[in-house]
C-alpha cells in the first residue's frame, strides 16, 4: 500500500511554505485553495492576509510567488484580480501523480487516517413481530453506506443493529401463542421471509384483537410481561421463537437489499435489560436524574413543553417499568466501557433527535460521553411520495418494503432488457443486472440527498438512465469497460511525457481528489456528498469521451494508452466509490 499525494494537497502545502517565506509575521496561514475554471486552481488566502497586515495584496501576492521553490509540480502562477494567484499545473505532474494512484490497487493511492479510532455504529434496527418500513430502509442504506465509508478510512466500525425486541406488546403476543400454540407454524414448513412475516402479522393482529376485547386476557397478558421480565424460561423461549421468525424475515429483506447484517451484530433492546437497573440507579445516586411524580427522570433547561413546564427524559416509569431511554443509556455504557468505542453513531430518523439529544446530555452529566467519546446522531428525513406526502400506497396504508423493492427491481429489468440485446447480454445476466441495477437505484436516490432532508421516492426517477440516478453511473462505468475490452492488445499505460487536452486535464484533477472527498465524506458523515463527486466523475468522463477520441486509428500508440489509462484508472474510481455506497457496478449492461 503506497499512498499518494494529491496534487492539490502538495501545492497547497508550497504555497502556505511560501506564504511564510515571504511573509513570516503572518504566521502559518492557508492560501484558500480551490479549483477554478480559469486556471486549475486558485489561491485566495493573500487577500484575508493582506487586509490583516494591512499590506498591498497584489505586491504580497508576487512576493509569495517568488518565493516559491523551483518545481516540477507548477507549470505556471499568475497574480489576477485584486490578488488572487492562478495556479497551471504541469502536465507531467498529474500524470504521474495518477500513474502512482492507478499502481496501489484497491486504494487507489489513498492513505488510511492515522487518527482512526473505535466508531459504533448504530443503524438498521427494524422491530421484531413488525413488517420494516421506508424509514428502516433510510437507517439501513445509510447505515451500510457509512459502514464502508468509515472501515475504508481505517476507522474500527461495530456494527449494532438495535432491534426493537423487547417491551410490554410481547406480554400479549407470548401469552396469545402459548394459548394458540400452531399459530407461527407456516404452512408446508416454508421458511422464506415472507411467509414468516405473514403468520407474525396474522399473529399480532389476532392477539390485538383478543387483548382490546377481552379484558382476563389482557391481565393473563400482563402477568406474561412480568413473566418475561423476569426470565422465567418458558416465557423467554417463547419470546425467542418470536425473535427468529421475525430474523428470517428481516434477513429476507437484507438479503433483497444486497446487504449483509450478521447475527453476532444484532443485539437488540433486549440484549440491555440486565444493565437497566445499575444505569438508573447510578444516574439517582449522582444526582443526574432525580424523582417526580414518582418516575425517574432528567430534566434540560432547553426542553419544554406547549405549556412551559420542563418536559423530562424518563428512565424509569411510574409502574417501575424501563423504557426506550434506560435502554439506550444503557447501550452507550455497554458501547463505551466495553466496545471501547470513541464515537457513537446513530443512524436514526430525524423524528427521533430530541430523544437523542436527552439521551446524549444526559450521558455527558454522568461521565460517560465526553470530550474523548462523542455521540452523534446522522438524522434523516421522511420518505415522501410523488405527492410530496408521507409515503403510502393508494389506499392509505404503508407501503410494504418487499414490493417495493421487488417493482424497483422489476422496472430496472425492462430498462437493462431493452438494451440487452445490442450489449449481448444472456438472460441469467439481464436478471442479475436487473436486480443490481433496482436495488442500486433506490439506494442511491437515499443516499444522493443529504440525509436530513425529506426525500420523495419516485421510481421513475430513480431507474432512469439521464440525471443524477445510479443507473447512469452504472452505465458510466459499462462503457468504460466496454472500451478496455474493445482495445483489444492495446493496453492501459501511463504517458507522462504527453500534454494533456483540457477534458483530460480535467477529468484527471478530479480522479486525483477521490481520497479528499471520502475523508470529507467520512468526518461529516454525509454519503451524497460521494455520490455527488461520483456523478461529476461520470460527467467529465462523459465530456472527456466526447472530446477527445480514444480508440481512433489517427491517434499515436501512447495517446490512446494513456487515454485507456485515464479510461480505467475512472472506472476503477467508479466502482470503488459506488461499492462504498453499497452499489454494484456490473461490467456489461
Ligand atoms: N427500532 C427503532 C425504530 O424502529 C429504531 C432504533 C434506533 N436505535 C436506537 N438506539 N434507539 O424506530
Amino acid at each position: 500500500m503506497a499512498s499518494v499525494n494529491s496534487l492539490a494537497s502538495t501545492l497547497q502545502q508550497q504555497l502556505a511554505d511560501a506564504l511564510t517565506a515571504a511573509l513570516p509575521e503572518a504566521g502559518t496561514a492557508d492560501p484558500l485553495l480551490r479549483r477554478s475554471d480559469r486556471a486549475d486552481f486558485q489561491a485566495n488566502g493573500i487577500l484575508a492576509l493582506a487586509k490583516k497586515l494591512k499590506g498591498n495584496p497584489r505586491e504580497l501576492a508576487d512576493r509569495v510567488t517568488a518565493a516559491l521553490p523551483a518545481s516540477e509540480l507548477i507549470k505556471d502562477i499568475e497574480v489576477s484580480g485584486p490578488g488572487f494567484l492562478n495556479v497551471t499545473l504541469a502536465d507531467r505532474a498529474i500524470t504521474e501523480t495518477l500513474a502512482a494512484r492507478a499502481a496501489d490497487g484497491d486504494r487507489l493511492g489513498i492513505p488510511a487516517n492515522d487518527a482512526a479510532g473505535t466508531t459504533v455504529i448504530d443503524y438498521a434496527q427494524p422491530n421484531v413481530a413488525k413488517e420494516m418500513h421506508v424509514g428502516h430502509l433510510r437507517s439501513a442504506v445509510i447505515g451500510d453506506a457509512m459502514v464502508r465509508i468509515l472501515e475504508f478510512t481505517g476507522e474500527s466500525v461495530v456494527r449494532r443493529h438495535h432491534i426493537g425486541d423487547w417491551g410490554t406488546q410481547f406480554g400479549m403476543l407470548i401469552q396469545y401463542l402459548t394459548e394458540h400454540p400452531d399459530q407461527l407454524d407456516h404452512e408446508g414448513g416454508k421458511k422464506d421471509g415472507e411467509a414468516a412475516m405473514s403468520s407474525l402479522n396474522r399473529l399480532y393482529k389476532a392477539s390485538r384483537a383478543l387483548f382490546d376485547s377481552d379484558e382476563e386476557f389482557k391481565a393473563r397478558s400482563r402477568d406474561r410481561v412480568v413473566a418475561l421480565q423476569a426470565g422465567d424460561a418458558e416465557t423467554l423461549a417463547m419470546w425467542q421463537r418470536f425473535v427468529d421468525e421475525s430474523k428470517i424475515y428481516f434477513y429476507s429483506v437484507f438479503d433483497k437489499l444486497d446487504m449483509e447484517i450478521s447475527d453476532p451484530d444484532i443485539v437488540g433492546e433486549s440484549g440491555y435489560n440486565d444493565m437497566l437497573e445499575e444505569t438508573c440507579r447510578i444516574l439517582e445516586e449522582t444526582g443526574v436524574a432525580v424523582r417526580s411524580e414518582g418516575a425517574l427522570c432528567v430534566f434540560f433547561d432547553d426542553v419544554l413543553g406547549p405549556d412551559g413546564n420542563k418536559v423530562p427524559l424518563i428512565v424509569k416509569k411510574t409502574n417501575g417499568g424501563y423504557g426506550y431511554a434506560a435502554t439506550d443509556l444503557s447501550a452507550i455504557r455497554d458501547r463505551v466501557r466495553n466496545l471501547k468505542a470513541d464515537t457513537l453513531l446513530y443512524v436514526v430518523d430525524a423524528r427521533q433527535s430530541l430523544h437523542f439529544k436527552m439521551v446524549f446530555e444526559t450521558a455527558r452529566r454522568a461521565g460517560w460521553l465526553n470530550d474523548d467519546v462523542k455521540a452523534h446522531q446522522l438524522a434523516f428525513g421522511t420518505v415522501l411520495g410523488k405527492d410530496g406526502k408521507p409515503f403510502k400506497t393508494r389506499e392509505g396504508v404503508t407501503v410494504r418494503l418487499e414490493d417495493l423493492l421487488d417493482e424497483a427491481v422489476e422496472r430496472a429489468t425492462a430498462v437493462v432488457r431493452e438494451k440487452a440485446e445490442k450489449v449481448g447480454l444472456s438472460e441469467d445476466e439481464i436478471v442479475e443486472n436487473g436486480r443490481y441495477v433496482g436495488v442500486g437505484a433506490v439506494k442511491y436516490a437515499d443516499l444522493s440527498t443529504s440525509a436530513v432532508r425529506d426525500y420523495k421516492f419516485d421510481l421513475d426517477q430513480m431507474v432512469s438512465l439521464n440525471g443524477d440516478t445510479s443507473v447512469y453511473l452504472q452505465y458510466a462505468y459499462a462503457r468504460i469497460r466496454s472500451i478496455l475490452r474493445r482495445a483489444g492488445d492495446a493496453k492501459p499505460v501511463a504517458h507522462p511525457e504527453l500534454e494533456l487536452a483540457p477534458a483530460e486535464r480535467a477529468l484527471g484533477l478530479h480522479l486525483d481528489q477521490f481520497g479528499e472527498a471520502l475523508a470529507e465524506v467520512a468526518a461529516n458523515y454525509e454519503p451524497h456528498k460521494l455520490a455527488a463527486y461520483l456523478y461529476q466523475l461520470a460527467s467529465h468522463f462523459t465530456t472527456f469521451y466526447d472530446q477527445c477520441h480514444v480508440l481512433s486509428e489517427d491517434n499515436p500508440a501512447e495517446v490512446v494508452e494513456n487515454r485507456l489509462f485515464l479510461c480505467d484508472l475512472t472506472a476503477r474510481t467508479l466502482h470503488k466509490g459506488m461499492a462504498l455506497l453499497g452499489i454494484r457496478t456490473p461490467e456489461r449492461l
